[in-house]
């Protein structure tokens, strides 16, 4: 008999009879003739009940099973619609394929999402964690869907790079070089030309001048991949991996592009609602009562613009006591972003033109000199999921913003002539996946979706 998934099982109208079904013992409770069973196989959120008795040739070795054994079951479908699950098996034969030794980690109780973290290859047995790596999954789907249904191309841009896009200075290095025994020059520096690609190499920090070229062809392109940051962040919502969409889309400015961003994240809150509504009642319940209502207000409302100097006057309104006073040219610090958002507009909020020297070197300079054409989505509990601009485009600017950062003009020259082989209009932002798996499912560390967090530290696996 071919097995059957629990999912289909429990979702197809189901015709009574024999059964074949496999999976892992979640719960099992007995008593001296009766057994029940809640299996799961992975194919969704709920279990199946599975009922035996001692009619079983190994009734006993049953009952001795330990949680999560893998096991096969034969028996007759019985509807039970009085019950919360449809149906239920009564067994007429187990196998066991593999019992679990009584030190398994997560004996039957709730365990802390931080203990959880020291058991990855575990967790995601758990209720939690198998609902956010399903949401994971289905909104890396949604982002692609999202795209894909308005005509954007897809292009995978390098891990392995030289540029730093961001020009923060953060970049992983990248080495073949044996690191006991350096090849030096002559002024004793490193000799990178004996470096396999003949120069300095690093992990990626963003894919966006690789893109660019992409988006100056195909007018819509976007990038969907692993990022890497070499910053000592210990913070709820920092990685040093992190997975990030970039969008890039030409003859489009910064209003443009912020409504699709706007457009963008309501697209994906209903997608996730839609194809994990299991998963996403189980976050209401149980990690962020406030969840769906929130989403729900997400969905239905616009998103408020302000501009930069509008913020920092906001808070030096607000009559709070900042660890880090709001000063116009100063960051928005996260506990900034946090009052805007959470406390102040209770929605996300667009925040733009923010002071030149605060951003990126690539950011369209405005007619006032001072701010750069930029704009930071900013969400409540979490602060900025989306950072984006429009592009300078005007190639003498950003060459000469570029000498004013004391850039290697050399080393981008290439991306400084895309500003003299017909130049446009364009801007891109970045979405954070993981901030945004974050604010649709109320898990409030980045350290719990992602499968094996890279995070100062700590690196397991
Ligand atoms: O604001 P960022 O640094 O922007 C860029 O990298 C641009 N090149 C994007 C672009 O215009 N194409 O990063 C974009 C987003 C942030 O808003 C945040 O959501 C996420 O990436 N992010 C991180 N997520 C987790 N851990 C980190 N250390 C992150 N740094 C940025
Ligand atoms: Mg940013």
């Amino acid at each position: 008999m071919k097995r059957i998934e629990i999912k289909q099982l429990l979702t197809k109208p189901y015709l009574e009879g024999q059964v074949h079904v496999a999976g892992w013992i979640r719960t099992a409770r007995q008593s001296s003739n009766v057994g029940f069973i809640e299996l799961n196989d992975g194919s969704q959120f709920g279990n199946l009940q599975i009922v035996y008795d001692k009619d079983l040739s190994n009734f006993d070795q049953i009952n001795k099973l330990g949680l999560s054994a893998a096991i096969e079951v034969w028996g007759e479908v019985i509807l039970t619609p009085q019950m919360k699950q449809p149906l239920e098996i009564r067994a007429s034969e187990i196998r066991v394929m593999g019992d679990s030794a009584k030190d398994y980690p997560l004996q039957k109780k709730r365990h802390s999402l931080e203990y959880l973290r020291t058991q990855l290859t575990l967790r995601p047995r758990t209720n939690t964690f198998m609902a956010v790596f399903r949401v994971r999954s289905i909104l890396s789907m949604a982002i692609h869907r999202f795209f894909q249904d308005r005509d954007y191309v897809y292009i995978q841009t390098p891990i392995l790079t030289s540029a730093d896009a961001e020009g923060a200075g953060e970049m992983f290095q990248v080495t073949s070089l044996d690191l006991n025994n350096l090849p030096l020059t002559e002024s004793g520096n490193v000799d990178y030309s004996k470096e396999l690609f003949g120069k300095k190499m690093g992990l990626t920090v963003s894919g966006q001048l690789s893109v660019e070229p992409f988006a100056l062809t195909y007018s819509k392109v976007y990038t969907f991949g692993p990022t890497f940051r070499a910053e000592n962040s210990n913070t709820v919502r920092h990685a040093n991996e992190f997975w990030m969409i970039e969008p890039e889309i030409s003859f489009c400015d910064l209003d443009g592009m912020m409504d699709i961003i706007e457009e963008m994240v309501k697209y994906l809150i209903d997608y996730v609602l839609e194809k994990a509504p299991q998963e996403m009642k189980f976050f209401n319940d149980r990690i962020d009562n406030s969840l769906l209502d929130r989403l729900e207000v997400v969905r239905s409302s616009q998103f408020a613009r302000i501009t930069y100097t509008e913020a920092i006057q906001l808070l030096k309104d607000s009559g709070r006591s900042f660890e880090y006073p709001p000063v116009w040219g100063q960051e928005i610090q996260t506990e900034h972003e946090k009052y805007l958002a959470g406390e102040l507009f209770k929605q996300p909020v667009f925040v733009t033109d923010y002071p030149t020297d605060a951003k990126a070197f690539y950011m369209k300079l405005s007619p006032d000199g001072k701010t750069v054409r930029a704009c930071d989505l900013l969400v409540p509990a979490i602060g900025e999921i989306v950072g984006g601009s429009q592009r300078e485009d005007n190639y003498e600017r950003l060459k000469a913003e570029m000498e004013r950062r004391g850039m290697p003009i050399d080393d981008y020259q290439w991306y400084l002539d895309l500003r003299r082989y017909g130049s446009a209009v364009h801007s891109g932002f970045g979405l954070g996946f993981d901030r945004m798996i974050q604010y649709l499912t109320g898990i409030a560390n980045i350290r719990d979706v992602q499968a094996y967090p890279r995070t100062p530290n700590n690196a397991e696996f």
